[in-house]
């Protein structure tokens, strides 16, 4: 199992939702978050200084996976969130050891 960690542009939430609904792809946390990257987000200029690390609303998207839908998950994402301009986002990939369906106590992928 892997947890696939994406932050996207806050407008292809729904596009997005949508395509995993397609995709079969179920269970997901979302957050709203402000964050940066290598732009620093935006730099405003107020009386000759110069003000970096401002923070962008962006989208966290978590989602656990079994291990053979990976490559699905992040291709859905890719596909509906590259717009091919900076701030598109980023996806990470984590390890899960585990997962428990609490209603039934199965384990594993089944319980995805
Ligand atoms: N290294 C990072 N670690 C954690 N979060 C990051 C990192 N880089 C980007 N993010 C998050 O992703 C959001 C979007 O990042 P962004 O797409 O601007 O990345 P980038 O590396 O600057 O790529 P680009 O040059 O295409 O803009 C950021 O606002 C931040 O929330
Ligand atoms: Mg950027």
């Amino acid at each position: 199992m892997k947890l696939i960690e994406a932050i996207i542009r806050p407008e292809k939430l729904e596009p997005l939702k949508d395509a995993f609904l397609e995709a079969k792809v179920n269970g997901m946390n979302i957050r709203q978050i402000l964050g940066c990257g290598n732009q620093h987000g935006w730099i405003a200029h107020n009386r000759g200084s110069t003000v970096m690390m401002n923070m962008i609303p962006k989208i966290e998207i978590k989602i656990v996976v079994a291990d053979d839908k990976v490559e699905e998950t992040v291709k859905v994402i890719m596909d509906i969130c590259r717009t091919g301009e900076i701030g598109d986002g980023k996806i990470f990939i984590k390890p899960v050891d585990e997962c428990i369906r609490i209603r039934t106590g199965e384990r594993g992928d089944i319980a995805l």
